[in-house]
């Protein structure tokens, strides 16, 4: 059984991001520019922002932390999307969901110039993805195919099963595993909450993407022998012997699963690294121009 560590993974990344930045500044070229808009107080959203931020010195980046209310208004923040969309000093930006319930997430995503949507997520950036054009692709799944490539593991013929078909991971990680690339050219099979099977399923899978945010739901019996696991979850499970009061939580039985594994995703340190990575290599693609 082999780890695949995001995190060391994603360090190497990191370093060969800010070697290029380097590079570009001694041309005289700007530093790319993320700017990361932040409403309210939610616990993981602040720790996910404040973990951007970081990536971005890291990389040599610029980077701007616009904090709101929750009591701002809808119009209010497409406002400030719009003015970001016409800086000229910014490459790219992301708003960090979730948003407050009066906000129309959606209606905020599509207000973003896809041009400067390094998350991924405009309907143009997903539906340029679907077709196989360039654009930028959600930053999770992105940075799941950087991992299986960085560790030379074959895709080309194999089953993978996608858990969950949410619009950020699943949904998109089933289109990069099935595009005829390398890494890609699997056969795909996508399940969820309505699927009947899933064990039986998952038993006759080469690779299973989790993303489910159910804790501990692959177990031992549902994974082959010599499969691949890559562990999306991180469900925050209450342990007072932490300070932080919580502890990450994968949707794979890790303890169990792992001996059967060729390679696996721990959590922490597996997938969640990868994605910040993927949206640092989004800014600096940002910065170059992809379309
Ligand atoms: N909330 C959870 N994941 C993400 C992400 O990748 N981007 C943004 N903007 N919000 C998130």
């Amino acid at each position: 059984m082999n780890i695949l560590d995001g995190k060391q993974t994603a360090s190497a990344i990191k370093a060969e991001i800010a070697e290029e930045v380097t590079q570009m500044i001694e041309r005289g070229e700007r530093a790319p520019h993320l700017v990361a808009i932040l409403v309210g107080h939610d616990g993981g959203s602040e720790s996910y922002v404040a973990n951007k931020v970081k990536a971005c010195e890291a990389c040599g980046f610029n980077s701007s932390l616009l904090r709101f209310n929750d009591d701002i208004t809808e119009q209010q923040l497409l406002d400030e999307i719009k003015k970001l969309n016409e800086d000229a000093d910014v490459d790219g930006f992301i708003v960090q969901l979730p948003l407050p319930k009066h906000i129309n997430e959606q209606k905020v995503t599509d207000a973003i110039d896809f041009r400067k949507d390094v998350d991924g997520f405009h309907p143009i950036n997903v539906g340029r993805l679907s077709i196989g054009l360039p654009g930028f692709r959600s930053a999770t799944p992105a940075g799941i195919m950087d991992l299986i490539e960085r560790y030379g593991i074959e895709t080309k013929g194999k089953h993978a099963v996608v858990l969950g078909r949410s619009n950020i991971v699943g949904k998109p990680i089933a289109t990069l595993l099935m595009q005829k690339a390398q890494p890609g050219d699997c056969t795909v099979t996508v399940c969820h909450s309505s699927t009947r099977n899933i064990k039986e399923i998952c038993r006759e899978a080469d690779i299973i993407v989790a993303a489910l945010g159910r804790p501990g739901f692959v177990t031992e019996d549902m994974v082959k022998p010599g499969a691949v696991v890559i562990d999306v979850g991180t469900t925050r499970v209450p342990d007072a012997s932490r300070k932080s009061g919580f502890r990450l939580c994968g949707d794979v039985d890790f303890d169990n699963v792992a001996p059967k594994c060729s390679y696996i995703t721990p959590v922490p340190g597996g997938v969640g690294p990868m994605t910040i990575c993927s949206l640092m290599k989004n800014t600096l693609l940002a910065r170059k121009g992809i379309f």
